[in-house]
């Protein structure tokens, strides 16, 4: 029987189907795990099941050496030393596909609430300052005809591209190669420079990695055109958010839909007072289908990677597994 040491309940009964195999160890719900507490809760653990906010540094893979695998609950793996992990024979596993959907569902619900001034309104509703159709109430921007560039076509990029082919936008976008998407006449644009020129709403899919950490930053939102409405479902390190703010500020953009902050979960106070932002507290993937499949996914990673196998959705491969 391994050990399994998991940093918070999980939503479902797929953590039923791991006490049925090993000794599963589940921390109450906290604040997240990071430093020497990680090191001490994982401790002689052979399995470790952990949040996006934890942290999973590489003195954990040093001073854990039972632990075979890492089960990320996300789709995101940039709070594990990924590097630490492969090079220490330590199976990094996420859950891509199950939550495609959910996320590209809210980074469009996002989209349409900015474009829509849908939390304007519904405050005007409740606050009784709605006194009437009126010919200019509330006006905004519709999308029909317009760009929507996405950064990152993978799959949740793909699946945003395909609902905004549904309401009639054009897609272009960048990545490090090309990646046609089923279905979608989407333009791939080499320059992102060129793109954001281009982009009447910009929406965010790509990893947090060293390469796109504050890509988007105070001269490249100065690239975008007047009006643009810039969207993040992907993670908030990617946008300088203070210059997020000073753009919005200058009346530059047209708003700004955020699931996801740079400090989380701390918001950046200029952004709170701001009627043309929509704020979400990151819940990209908050559908109980997709994090029941979620939880599921994660256990299966963990079932295989202890028997030996290769996980179902191994986000890093080690270099030579521990056993
Ligand atoms: C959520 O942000 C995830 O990475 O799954
Ligand atoms: C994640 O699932 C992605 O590839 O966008």
């Amino acid at each position: 029987m391994a050990e399994i040491a998991v940093t918070a309940p999980l939503p479902g009964d797929a953590l039923a189907r791991l006490e049925e195999l090993h000794t599963v160890r589940v921390r109450p719900a906290g604040p997240p795990l990071v430093g020497r507490d990680m090191v001490s809760f994982v401790g002689g653990a052979d399995a470790l099941v952990c949040l996006l906010a934890d942290r999973v540094a590489a003195e954990v893979f040093a001073l854990c050496p039972n632990l075979k695998v890492v089960a990320n609950y996300a789709v995101g793996v940039n709070n594990v030393d990924l590097e630490a992990a492969r090079t220490s024979g330590v199976w990094v596993t996420n859950t891509p596909d199950v939550l495609t959907d959910a996320t590209a569902d809210l980074a469009w619900a996002l989209i349409l609430a900015v474009a829509r001034r849908i939390g304007e309104g519904d405050g005007m509703v409740r606050s009784g300052a709605f006194t009437g159709w009126q010919p200019a109430l509330l006006l905004g921007t519709g999308l029909q005809g317009k760009i929507l560039a996405i950064i990152g076509m993978g799959r949740i990029g793909a699946a945003v591209a395909r609902r905004g082919v549904g309401f009639g936008m054009r897609i272009a976008y960048h990545g490090r190669a090309p990646r046609p998407v089923d279905g979608v006449e989407a333009e791939f644009v080499a320059d992102l420079d060129e793109l954001l020129a281009r982009a009447d709403v910009l929406s965010l899919h790509c990893p947090l990695t060293a390469q796109t950490r504050r890509l988007i930053d105070a001269r490249r939102l100065g690239l975008l055109p007047a009006g643009a409405i810039v969207v993040n479902t992907s993670r908030g390190e990617v946008v300088d958010e203070e210059a997020l703010v000073r753009a919005l500020e200058s009346g530059a953009l047209g708003g700004a839909g955020l699931d996801v902050y740079e400090r989380e979960p701390v918001v950046h106070p200029g952004l709170l007072g701001r009627s043309d932002v929509v704020l979400l507290p990151h819940i990209g993937s908050a559908t109980r289908e997709a994090r029941a499949a979620m939880a599921e996914l994660v256990v299966d990673n963990v079932i295989a990677a202890l028997a030996g196998d290769q996980p179902i959705t191994p986000a890093v491969r080690p270099l030579v597994p521990r056993s």
